[in-house]
């Protein structure tokens, strides 16, 4: 079997390799892929939303199944392009995907559905935004409409931050078209969980818990960053709401789409926030989260293709998901200056020792070749992944794993999954 995955990071290096272990020992593309991928299969020189390179691609070579990574490609259309061209793919049509791609349909779905989320407003006219802002008062959630590379959403601790967040997205455009509506929420309080499902059109299988970590320095202090690390499975899910997220986020969006005349087929993120009233939906991707799929892929028992292939087909089963007893933890290391700006073509070294750890395994997410070295190629660096029979055990193998691993001005956070470890004590 012939698989393309679509994308370059850390997120794409855990499904190749996930994937190339897979007992039908498929041959595995990248586009473009990273230094990790290098090794499980061939990258192509393609870019991830180069939507007409990857479907000429796959007509001249015809993979078996196109998974698709990053929200980019989905929300053009790639998953609609590629079927129409009879090629398989795991991800969701243009359509759907705008659950990620436009904050407002999200939400307007989730109202019409009943499903719990903050209250909210959307706008495009600047000053009924900062009206509706000085009436509900701080703190206050501003969300630009598009995909703006995970720095669309300001929570403002103060009507002065919010009507700043305001003004830049709807005057000074700096997120450009992906700003031109914004969405004020209401802000919710608790702690936050990402639940995945993998959904096949009509039947859901929810996949482990995992909680992310978003702040750049331990104990969640300093700016936000497309994630630190990750853990699986995350306590703060308690079994009382696996029913309840099922029934109330899930199944009520997949019938609320389908009376839009839209059909979910791929993997549905729900970013939730655990709240003291329940959990509610803080947002929705279309897509597989990085790091969380490093940790949660790390868990997966047995082959995931057939998982994948069934969604694509339309016969998705819960027995196709099995989860090992083990948690599991990714801890990202960061190049120097990340989330701001930082100096990429570092030589990175000791990956060998660090993949050499029992239960580690180290996914690439900056990352490139340079004649024949590894070196630095974005902001997280790499995803580095361990599994062990406790969350104690897990912990300590990753950062092990880290510390076998050097490049210039590396930083990472030294708390991953505290969460868990305090609920295990
Ligand atoms: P999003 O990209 O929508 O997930 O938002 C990024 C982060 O902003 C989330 O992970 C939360 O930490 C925070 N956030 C988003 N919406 C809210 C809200 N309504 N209340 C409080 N925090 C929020
Ligand atoms: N880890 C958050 C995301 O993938 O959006």
């Amino acid at each position: 079997m012939k698989i393309l995955v679509i994308g370059g990071g850390g997120r794409e290096h855990a499904l190749a390799w996930k994937i190339s272990n897979d007992s039908s020992k498929p041959r595995i593309f990248c586009a473009p892929g990273n230094a990790g991928t290098a090794t499980l299969g061939t990258n192509l020189a393609i870019g991830a939303a180069d939507v007409n390179a990857i479907a000429a691609w796959c007509a001249g070579n015809k993979p078996d199944l196109v998974v698709v990574g990053p929200e980019a490609p989905l929300c053009a259309g790639l998953a609609d392009k590629l079927i129409a061209a009879g090629i398989k793919v795991f991800g969701p049509s243009q359509a759907a995907a705008q659950l990620e791609g436009s904050k407002i349909f999200s939400k307007a779905v989730m109202d019409a559905a009943g499903v719990p989320t903050a209250k909210s407003a959307s706008f495009t006219d600047c000053a009924q935004a900062l009206a509706y802002i000085r009436e509900q008062g701080a703190p206050i959630v501003v969300k630009a409409d598009g995909l703006a590379a995970g720095k669309g959403v300001t929570v403002a601790m103060t009507v002065a931050e919010a009507e700043k967040a305001v003004r830049e997205s709807l005057e000074k455009n700096i997120f450009g078209d992906a700003g031109k509506k914004v969405l004020i929420e209401e802000f919710l309080d608790g702690p936050e969980a990402s639940i995945l499902a993998l959904i096949d059109g009509e039947h859901v299988v929810m996949l482990a818990s995992a909680q992310d970590h978003k702040r750049v320095n331990d104990r969640d202090e300093g700016p936000n960053t497309g994630g630190m690390g990750a853990y699986s499975p995350a306590p703060v899910v308690t079994d009382d709401m696996w029913p309840f997220i099922r029934e109330e986020v899930f199944n009520r969006t997949l019938r609320e789409l389908k009376k839009r005349g839209i059909v979910y087929k791929g993997v549905l993120y729900a970013g939730l926030m655990l709240t003291s009233k329940g959990p509610k939906v803080l947002e929705f991707n279309c897509r597989f989260g990085d790091p969380e799929t490093q940790a949660i892929l790390a868990r997966w028992d047995g082959d995931i293709l057939p998982a994948l292939i069934a969604v694509a087909d339309g016969t998705l089963k819960e027995k196709y998901v099995r989860w090992k007893t083990d948690a599991s933890v990714c801890v990202v290391m960061a190049a120097g200056g990340y989330p701001g700006s930082y100096k990429q073509g570092e030589e990175i070294t000791g990956l060998p020792a660090a993949n050499r750890i029992p239960g580690a395994v180290v996914f690439h997410a900056g990352t490139k070749l340079d004649s024949g070295r590894v070196v630095t190629a974005g902001g997280r660096v790499l995803g580095v992944t361990a599994i062990g029979a406790t969350v104690r055990e897990a912990v300590d193998r990753a950062y092990e794993a880290c510390g076998k691993i050097q490049f210039a001005n590396a930083h990472y956070r030294r708390d991953i999954a505290w969460r868990a470890l305090k609920t295990a004590e």
